[in-house]
């Protein structure tokens, strides 16, 4: 997402700039600006970056502070979300390909090592590179940066403090105000976090060692993301999921192959398992839940709690702003992220919707646009798509089956095994299926479903076919590269009306 610096040197270096930064900003900062944007996350620097393209005099004001205790841009995707966890995710996939898989391609390999702080320290340095990168692209593009926590004073008034001693270090006025605060996870009662043992995403990517037994509360993106990425790593997981029903979020079929998929690579799933306690006790974490059959207990050498994220919206303005929000105190935006306050919009994880950082980062886009008076700018919100990065990895985008059913769309579909392509034969990722609904009478795709290798990056043409309204006809008549993951899409679409060719119709 953010541009890359090159060296590790350049990296320490805008670190100390930062450092310094908090102290500079503080006697000085007094100024007007057209916009100002609380937070940078993916919703508030892409938001702040498009600001500044379209010539508006922008600010960014955040307040994230990595362990050093240095400001650091990006929010929780870049600190402690999508790209850590991506960096473990492949890291942990690697080291069981060399255990698993390396064999099969007649690679002998003697002594897989691990070495989890080198895998961390790889981690920390991702992370390092793309935050910085942010900076310079803020650099490039004009956008000032203020490091602190904001808060709205009046409507157009924002008093910047240092974050921990709330130090005043600077007041700006701006036309208008974007809030994208994000969000943090949701802490669970029965469960209270304990140093090192009972911790939540952000620790869960930090571990020192990998833990024998690891629980992990939620089997949600999180849960199976870093579920993942420890199972791999030689953890039994157990994973205590509240709902009956596995990925409720995803098509039914596609969910149900996930979960024999995960269950086959070792992950102990168990639904409808409600937590009663967990405490630690010996430096043992005793967990207590509850299914059909009744009370069960776990002991456990760490406990992730992974059960949803709740909006930051309490810190940033008072009431009296008139700023609505809804009781679990998500900002109230109407299709264009305007709030109740006609100059204040909110973006990303402090605003409904998923909780993805390209939905945040769209919202940014169409607020800046909007502010510089392109009033057609908008955000497609039936069109998001969701990825899950396990192995292989689920994607999807549009309506499931079980929403057409709901909705009452009448549809027809076609399925591909992914075993069928020759792409997947050839890599020896033969486990997954593609599925295409579309709408009966029109032909339309409405919906397109993959658990293969690389969904994350197949899922991208699904999208923009359904955005240019593709019928399965259209997907069917375009050609795809052979040998290629993507054929599946194409065949897939060819069963719809049964032409398949290399599965039997
Ligand atoms: P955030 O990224 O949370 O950023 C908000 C920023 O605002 C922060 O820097 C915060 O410090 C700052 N802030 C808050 N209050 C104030 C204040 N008063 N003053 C100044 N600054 C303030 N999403 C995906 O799309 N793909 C993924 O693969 C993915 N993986 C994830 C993995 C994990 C482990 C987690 C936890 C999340 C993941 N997400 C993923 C979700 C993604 O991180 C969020 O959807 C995204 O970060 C939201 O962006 P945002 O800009 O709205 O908020
Ligand atoms: P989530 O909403 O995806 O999953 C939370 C899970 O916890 C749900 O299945 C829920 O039923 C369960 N749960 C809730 N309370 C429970 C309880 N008391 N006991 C047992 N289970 C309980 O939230 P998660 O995984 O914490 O992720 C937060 C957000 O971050 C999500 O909205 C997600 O969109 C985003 N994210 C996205 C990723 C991606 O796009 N690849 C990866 C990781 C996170």
């Amino acid at each position: 997402m953010a541009g890359k610096k090159k060296s590790v040197k350049k990296t320490v270096k805008n670190k100390s700039i930062k450092k310094k930064s908090v102290k500079k900003k503080a006697a000085v900062e007094k100024k007007h600006y057209d916009v100002a944007v609380i937070g940078a996350g993916p919703a508030g620097y892409v938001a702040a970056i498009r600001c500044a393209q379209l010539g508006l005099d922008t600010v960014c004001i955040d307040e994230w502070q990595n362990h050093e205790g240095e400001s650091s841009l990006g929010g929780t995707c870049l600190n402690v979300g999508c790209i850590p966890s991506k960096a473990l995710l492949e890291s942990s996939h690697l080291y069981a390909q060399a255990h698993n898989e390396l064999a099969q391609h007649g690679i002998g390999v003697t002594d897989v090592t691990l070495d989890l702080a080198v895998m961390m320290q790889r981690k920390n340095k991702v992370v390092a590179d793309l935050t910085s990168g942010i900076d310079s692209l803020f650099r490039a593009n004009g956008v000032k940066v203020i490091y602190g926590r904001a808060h709205i004073m009046d409507m157009h008034e924002i008093e910047v403090s240092e974050r921990g001693t709330l130090q005043q270090l600077a007041r700006v006025t701006a036309d208008n105000i974007i809030i994208a605060t994000g969000s943090s996870p949701v802490r669970l009662e029965q469960a209270p976090l304990h140093d090192g043992y009972i911790i939540d995403s952000a620790g869960a990517l930090e571990m020192e060692e990998v833990p024998e037994r690891l629980g992990i509360i939620g089997a949600g993106a999180i849960g199976l993301e870093l579920g993942s990425v420890w199972s791999r790593l030689g953890s039994d997981v157990v994973l205590f999921e509240a709902m009956k029903d596995f990925l409720p979020i995803a098509d039914a079929r596609i969910a149900n192959l996930v979960k024999r998929s995960l269950t086959a690579q070792g992950m102990d799933i168990r639904l409808n398992a409600r937590m009663v306690s967990a405490e630690v006790l010996d430096g043992q974490v005793h967990v207590v839940y509850e299914d059909t059959n009744g009370q069960h207990e776990e002991i456990l050498d760490k406990l992730i709690v992974a059960v949803g994220r709740k909006p930051n919206s309490d810190r940033v303005f008072g009431e009296e702003l008139g700023i609505e929000h809804d009781e679990r105190r998500f900002i109230l935006v109407d299709d264009k992220c305007r709030t109740s306050v006609p100059h204040i919009y909110a973006i990303g994880d402090v605003v409904r919707g998923p909780m993805l950082a390209h939905k945040g980062s769209e919202e940014g886009i169409m607020v800046a646009e909007h502010i510089a008076g392109n009033k057609h700018a908008q955000v497609n919100y039936d069109l998001i798509p969701s990825v899950i990065y396990t192995h292989p990895e689920v994607a999807w985008a549009g309506k499931t089956e079980q929403e057409c059913m709901k909705h009452g769309i009448e549809i027809k579909g076609g399925t591909f095994p992914i075993a069928a392509s020759g792409r997947a034969r050839a890599m020896g990722n033969i486990e997954g299926q593609v599925k295409i609904i579309c709408d009966v009478e029109t032909d339309e795709v409405v919906g397109v479903h993959i658990f293969s290798s690389h969904a994350s990056e197949l899922i991208a043409s699904a999208v923009l076919m359904m955005e240019m309204q593709a019928t399965s006809e259209d997907i069917a008549m375009t050609m795809f590269a052979h040998p290629t993951l993507s054929e599946s899409i194409h065949e897939a679409a060819l069963a719809v009306s049964k032409r398949a060719i290399h599965i039997k119709n």
